[in-house]
């Protein structure tokens, strides 16, 4: 992981708690997730047939796609049906009151 990749995303008090959010950082469908005050990015499209998953449900740290409920942890990515299937997670900072996503 390079530190050049880190991209602002969102301002810090634009995500909500309990809360998901759509952003593109350098065109990349990424989703925005914050859970008990921490922020989670994964891939924006669903792992079964890219539907968008920050159209979906988060409760707790599980994120429901909205089109055939797929769930996944949004602290893994990870399928929770199946494991071995998943969302990519990026890693994700604030500082100065901004989100950044760091693509790799
Ligand atoms: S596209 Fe997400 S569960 Fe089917």
């Amino acid at each position: 992981m390079s530190a050049i990749n880190w991209t602002f995303v969102l301002d810090d008090t634009s995500l909500g708690e309990g809360r998901m959010a759509p952003v593109y950082p350098l065109g990349v469908n990424v989703v925005l997730a914050r859970v008990s005050g921490a922020v989670y990015a994964l891939s924006g499209a669903c792992a079964h047939m890219g539907c968008p998953i920050f159209m979906g449900r988060l409760e707790g740290h599980t994120i429901s796609c909205p089109c055939h409920d797929w769930r996944f942890d949004v602290r893994t990515g990870k399928f929770i049906d199946a494991p071995e299937l998943g969302l990519r997670v990026y890693p994700v900072k604030s500082e100065a009151g901004k989100l950044f996503v760091n693509l790799g």
